[in-house]
């Protein structure tokens, strides 16, 4: 019978590869928490109505990525494609807003997209979704990259930019998107198929199409700038200012439009040039009305997600890993030494020291091998002559240097 393997898309994060995730997670929180964020860990399901409402019906995401399933009562359920929907429903549902401040939530997870596969892209993946509640004002948006960049920036991450851009509001966008559409109405034969459709559905995503006919027609198009409302244009030019202010470095890109629909006014994302095609490390936006919009009250919102892969891509490449290994390796070497070494074994680990060992006795060269295979700082050897002295032979396994410490004593280890 052939074995079985993962389902594509999906991977296994093996334990070496697991440190460095480790890293980027607590790097994350530790971030999150200088800015004062709290974390609500939403369920990994949910209603599929809630994706369809949030992301919208014509979206790449909910036209043809979506993990749907209808569970054995009927309701269609669905895999969380990203976590900004289930924290809206969650905000609501738990009435987070009350109280007058701004709520600043995160969640780190799994998220789940059937799209095609490469480096970079996978049908199981991970982010840091970071949100604010219940500010309307530029600051926060400014506060947000600016977390967002500490966070990528203190992990080293090569070759960053950060790019943004203003999708207006319900006053201004609609303005825009007619001028769009009047502009590339007649230019339709020259767009690709499912810009055609898009031309009706959702022109905006015209503008970041990657067929080439497309990019030559939006070349000349009318640009988002030249339609902002002076609210529009106030708040933007504050988030920059901001930026400017603390020594941010970002360009403005006029195309960048995102692929889901709840975004006003400022939108961003951050790429690195070492990525090759999939070169958004994180993105993120305002969402004003998405609030009012899923059955809760007028609450404006700005947020991002980072994708924990690509991070882990950009690391990966940066320096080879070198997994860590235990403080200390028990070498046992006869069988009576077994009972003492159990022992001496936890009283290190209750010490919060990393232990390991083998249960089993074995000659002294074989069980060194085994110490530096596993990693480890030391070596403990334990056999007949320790036993008899009470007195085990601790060797350093980086300098070779050995010393002999009192096994009744692991407070000395
Ligand atoms: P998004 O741009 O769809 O935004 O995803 C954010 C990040 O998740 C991307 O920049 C990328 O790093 C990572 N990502 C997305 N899809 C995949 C995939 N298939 N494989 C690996 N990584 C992926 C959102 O999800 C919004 N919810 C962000 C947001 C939060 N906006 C406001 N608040």
């Amino acid at each position: 019978m052939p074995a079985l393997t993962a389902i594509r898309g999906f991977k296994d994060i093996l334990p070496k590869e697991a440190e460095l995730w480790r890293l980027v997670e607590e790097k994350a929180r530790e971030v999150v928490r200088r800015f004062d964020f709290s974390e609500l860990r939403a369920p990994v399901m949910e209603r599929t109505e809630l994706f369809k409402r949030s992301i919208g019906s014509t979206t790449d995401i909910v036209e043809k990525e979506m993990y749907t399933m209808e569970d054995r009562s009927g309701d269609l359920i669905t895999l969380r494609p990203e976590a900004t929907a289930g924290l809206v429903r969650a905000f609501i549902e738990h009435n987070l807003g009350e109280g007058g401040r701004a709520t600043k939530l995160f969640c780190l997870g799994p998220m789940f997209r059937y799209e095609r596969p490469q480096k970079g892209r996978l049908r199981q993946f991970h982010q840091l979704d970071v949100e604010i509640f219940g500010d309307p004002g530029p600051h926060s948006d400014a506060e947000i990259v600016v977390l967002l960049h500490t966070f990528l920036s203190e992990l080293e991450l090569p070759n960053l930019s950060v790019v943004l851009n203003s999708l207006g509001c319900p006053k201004c966008r609609p303005v825009y998107r007619q001028s769009l559409v009047d502009y590339l109405s007649s230019r339709r034969e020259a767009l690709c198929q499912d810009c055609r459709r898009r031309l009706e559905l959702n022109p905006l995503r015209i503008l970041d199409c990657k067929s080439e006919s497309c990019q030559t027609q939006v070349k000349e198009a009318p640009v988002f700038s030249q339609f902002w409302c002076p609210e529009c244009q106030d708040h933007f030019r504050t988030v920059r200012e901001d930026l400017e202010a603390v020594g941010l470095p970002f360009s403005l890109d006029d195309r960048l439009v995102r692929g889901l629909d709840y975004y006003t006014r400022t939108a961003f994302e951050v790429r690195s040039g070492n990525l090759g095609a999939q070169s958004a490390v994180a993105g993120g936006g305002r969402y004003d009305g998405l609030c009012l919009e899923l059955g809760g009250a007028d609450v404006p919102a700005i947020g991002f997600a980072a994708g924990l892969e690509r991070i882990i891509i950009l690391l990966s490449e940066k320096a080879a890993l070198e997994a860590v290994g235990p403080d200390y390796y028990l070498a046992i070497l006869a069988p009576e030494a077994l009972g003492p070494a159990f022992a001496l074994a936890q009283a290190l680990r209750a010490r919060g020291l990393r232990v390991a060992a083998d249960w089993e006795a074995g000659g002294l060269k074989s069980r060194l091998k085994r110490a530096d295979k596993a990693r480890a700082a030391k070596a403990v050897m334990l056999g007949p002559d320790e036993l008899a002295s009470g007195l085990a032979t601790v060797r350093d396994l980086t300098t070779k240097e050995q010393t002999r410490l009192a096994l009744d004593q692991p407070g000395l280890f």
